[in-house]
């Protein structure tokens, strides 16, 4: 099975070489080795770049918004993060916004993948509280630029970022009560910009926020005390009511607004492929168990109705129910499926949890590895960000969905690398590895998944957490020494010929 879909990828790989060196060899002069097909992929796919609102934004306070939960936590936690003296201001993409769609355009995009700041339009997280109306024009704004520049918005409802209010008042996640926050939060978003928004998607990553937040609990003040046992239950409740809050979106999107605005809605999940240490059945397991826990988790209650079996035995009481009425709203609650890729690692059988760390779910009964058992990674390292550049795990990842669940829709929403050298405008290796992803793309669409489209991350450097600047994660570079200078580096000027001529130089 494994083999010969690693057959199938390389004979797709080699099919596409002939086909380009066919169709390009004679402009082919200054980047010979990476891909230029643009035109190979159907013509309404959606290329992009994203980014989210608190990552560039800025004054978050402009114009009577309130305070959202990754601020709060900045603020009491100053030293912890690089670049924390930044928060304020961000990369001013919120005064800026006009001339960054001019620099999407530039890129040849045909669609930018955004967020809204739920506290920005309603600053302590309800329609009771009020509504910030130059919050609300502010998206307006940018909506209807990006599409005066022929640029389709693919806009993230809750991309980590949600109000403090409804953290201190309610608990956030972990309380149930946060969907009906949540679900007037949409309609009103439905209602305002559902005319212009055709991609919805719901929520970001739930996956992250519950193992990292809530099992490890990192940047969580008040992590429930698990961590002697590993023991974990928060996690679970706190994935559990993101799903019910995506369904109730997607269930009053449906009712209400899909059949006059004609979009469609989905949600972004973290995503990595796992392969096995050794050739072991144990470690076999392990890399298909965690396969299951990570994209399983909430794959198999949208498809299916229910978390995976393995999650229930492993997990337990801990593990929520859904009532017969939820399994109903979540079964087929998305119109496509998105996918955040980076990087992918090995998966080793371990019996004992307390050898089980990072980030990785104490109850699979694996860990995750760099090194497999003859001591090999997986793909290059990437000196940057430390992770191994691993093309094939997104084309994996890719196949494992379109098989298990329905062949869906899938746009990849978010894949990148970062460049914390000296230079960051040159930035060849980004060039390689957004080219390979690319690559990867274009092989899984060959062999019948239904890709609609892909975007870097990121299109500006973007505040990434704990690690701030640090990481020049952008096509474009902001130079903070410069009166925040967005310029575009090699990687902007590559996508852009990809992107543009025929040929794509
Ligand atoms: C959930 O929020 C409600 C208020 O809406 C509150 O009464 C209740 O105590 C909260 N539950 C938990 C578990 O925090
Ligand atoms: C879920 O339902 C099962 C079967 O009815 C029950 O045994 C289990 O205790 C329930 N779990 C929770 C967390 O309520
Ligand atoms: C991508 O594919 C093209 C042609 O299909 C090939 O020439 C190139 O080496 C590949 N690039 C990378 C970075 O994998
Ligand atoms: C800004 O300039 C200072 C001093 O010249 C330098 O140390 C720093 O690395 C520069 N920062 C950036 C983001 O370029």
């Amino acid at each position: 099975m494994k083999m010969l879909s690693s057959l199938k990828f390389i004979l797709t790989i080699l099919s596409i070489v002939v086909l380009l060196s066919n169709l390009c060899q004679a402009q082919d002069v200054h980047h010979k080795k990476k891909p230029s097909f643009r035109p190979s992929f159907p013509s309404d796919f959606l290329f992009g770049a994203g980014s989210s609102a608190f990552q560039i934004e800025g004054d978050f306070h402009e114009g009577g918004g309130g305070t959202g939960v990754w601020e709060d936590r900045i603020d009491r936690n100053k030293a912890r993060f690089v670049d924390g003296d930044k928060f304020d201001t961000m990369i001013e993409h919120y005064k800026r916004y006009k001339e960054d769609v001019q620099h999407l355009k530039y890129l040849g995009v045909n669609s930018y993948r955004m967020s809204i700041s739920w506290s920005r339009i309603l600053p302590d997280g309800t329609l009771k509280g009020g509504i910030n109306k130059e919050g609300i024009n502010f998206y307006n704004n940018l909506i209807n630029e990006l599409l005066a520049n022929g640029i389709e918005p693919l806009v993230t409802i809750l991309h980590f970022d949600y109000p403090l209010a409804i953290q201190q008042n309610i608990g956030g996640f972990l309380n149930h009560t946060i969907v009906k926050y949540y679900k007037d939060y949409c309609e009103l978003l439905f209602k305002t910009y559902g005319d212009r928004v055709k991609h919805w998607t719901t929520t970001n990553e739930a996956q992250i926020v519950a193992i990292y937040t809530y099992m490890h609990g990192y940047d969580n003040d008040n992590a429930e005390p698990c961590q002697d046992l590993r023991i974990c239950s928060q996690a679970y409740t706190v994935l559990h009511n993101f799903l019910i809050c995506h369904a109730t979106a997607t269930h009053l999107y449906r009712q209400k607004f899909q059949e006059t605005q004609r979009g469609e809605i989905g949600l972004v999940i973290s995503s990595q492929s796992f392969v096995p240490y050794s050739s072991k059945a144990e470690d076999v397991a392990a890399a298909q168990r965690l396969m299951v826990f990570w994209l399983g988790w909430i794959l198999e209650p949208l498809f299916y109705g229910d978390y995976p079996q393995i999650m229930r035995n492993l997990v337990g009481n801990r593990l929520p129910n859904f009532t017969e009425k939820e399994k109903c709203m979540i079964k087929g609650s998305a119109d496509f499926i998105a996918i955040n890729y980076y990087s992918s690692q090995f998966a080793r059988y371990e019996s004992n949890r307390f050898k089980i760390g990072g980030f990785d779910n104490f109850d699979a009964l694996a860990t995750s590895e760099e090194f497999n058992v003859e001591g090999k990674s997986i793909g290059q390292k990437d000196q940057y960000s430390g992770r191994y550049v691993y093309p094939k795990g997104l084309y994996d990842v890719l196949m494992f969905i379109k098989e298990k669940y329905q062949n869906p829709n899938i746009y990849i929403t978010e894949n990148g690398t970062p460049s914390n050298n000296p230079n960051p405008l040159e930035d060849e290796h980004r060039i390689d590895y957004i080219a390979a992803h690319i690559n990867a793309t274009k092989a899984a669409i060959d062999n019948g998944v239904n890709v609609r489209g892909y975007f870097v991350w990121a299109a500006f450097d973007t505040f990434e957490f704990a690690a701030g600047y640090s990481g020049h994660w952008g096509l474009y570079h902001v130079d903070f020494n410069n009166s925040l200078k967005r310029i575009p580096k090699a990687s902007a000027k590559w996508y852009r010929n990809f992107l543009t001529s025929n040929c794509g130089h």
